[in-house]
């Protein structure tokens, strides 16, 4: 035990009680944890300390003495007990703020370092497109990329003698026990011909998607490519109704000066067909020594035309009821032409030196 233990003298109690303090009071300033500070009041206010001895020593003193022996002692009693209590709320927050220092997690590192991604130039043309067309009052719809090929091309009034069905142009699937057989679909007409079987017209859609074509690489073909399709579908469309839609579309595409002519085709599904050029934003049409349209002053642009009485029979609408007209183009196109992009290849290269060209 400690030698404090002896300190308390009942003849020089005062003197011995002062002692007991001050040397408790060094020893609280001294102890650096909560179990040194526990001992430390212990050994002084505790069962087997000088205050408990001298407490027991009361009953043996005068009685005269006894109640101003009792009070003194309880005095430096309370006071040890409060210092002790005022060390131990430091010795507690301080234990608590290194706990909370040590447990701490730094939510700051370095996140201004992660670069974000941006939408590749095939996307930010093919939202540019459609909401071309939302202004103009259609809506966006989609369709399968595994596609049977009754809506791929007999829905579309493309025959069975159609040299598109060939293995050579279509990539087909090897799925299912449809008769026609599943296509990975060559175009996104189909999306037509499945919306028009389950919605009744008036029908105003376009149709964004990636089609496939079993094509080999080159310049200006990829197996896979993207399209967007529209149609139109109303008790009175007319053909002048479609070139009035897609002039209004070039316009915002290309720029508010472009003008559109359109040349005689053939599709299966419409009737009549064309393609639709427009005059080169370049050189306004002039052709004169023109990279982007070669000299030509026009830019192919888009297939489209009235869409097939056919094609309506097949998806159960009355051709005597309603006309359409319908439009497909390529959205790798759009952006070569729009941008000056010499190679298809290089939507597909993946290298940020190209991509970074369309901050979006
Ligand atoms: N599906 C055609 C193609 O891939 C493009 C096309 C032409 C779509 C005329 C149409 C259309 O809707 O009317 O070449």
């Amino acid at each position: 035990m400690d030698p404090t233990a002896n300190l308390i003298d009942p003849m020089n109690l005062a003197e011995s009680l002062e002692a007991l303090r001050t040397s408790t009071i060094s020893k609280v300033a001294e102890v650096q944890d909560l179990d040194g500070l526990a001992t430390v009041e212990n050994e002084a206010v505790g069962r087997e300390s000088p205050i408990a001895a001298a407490r027991r020593g009361l009953g043996k003193m005068p009685n005269e003495d006894r109640s101003d022996a009792g009070r003194l002692i309880n005095e430096v009693a309370k006071q040890i007990e409060a210092i002790v209590a005022m060390r131990r709320d430091e010795l507690q927050a301080e234990a608590q703020e290194a706990a909370i220092t040590a447990e701490a997690i730094d939510v700051t590192v370095d996140y201004a370092e992660i670069a974000s991604g941006r939408l590749h130039v095939i996307q930010q043309v093919t939202d540019e497109v459609c909401d071309i067309f939302v202004g103009l009052g259609y809506h966006v719809a989609e369709g399968p990329e595994a596609e049977l090929a009754w809506y791929n091309f007999d829905a579309l009034n493309t025959p069975l003698a159609h040299p598109a069905r060939l293995g050579m142009d279509t990539m087909y699937v090897d799925y299912g026990d449809d008769e026609d057989g599943m296509v990975l679909r060559s175009h996104t007409s189909p999306i037509q011909a499945r919306y028009m079987e389950t919605n009744e017209p008036p029908v105003y859609l376009v149709a964004p998607g990636k089609a496939y074509r079993n094509d080999t690489i080159d310049a200006s073909h990829l197996p896979v490519f993207h399209q967007i399709e529209g149609l139109a579908v109303d008790e009175s469309i007319t053909f002048s109704d479609l070139k009035g839609t897609l002039a209004e579309f070039a316009r915002q595409f290309f720029g508010s000066g472009t003008r559109v002519r359109m040349r005689p085709h053939f599709f299966p599904f419409t009737e009549p067909s064309a393609e639709l050029d427009v005059s080169c934003f370049n050189c306004d049409g002039s052709g004169s020594s023109c990279r982007v349209c070669k000299g030509v002053g026009w830019l192919e642009m888009l297939g489209c035309g009235m869409v097939d009485p056919n094609v309506f029979e097949a998806v159960g609408y009355d051709p005597d009821a309603v006309t359409g007209f319908a439009f497909g183009m390529g959205v790798e196109r759009l952006a070569m032409v729009r941008h000056g992009i010499d190679s298809i290849r290089h939507f597909v290269d993946n290298d940020v030196r190209f991509l970074n060209q369309f901050p979006g």
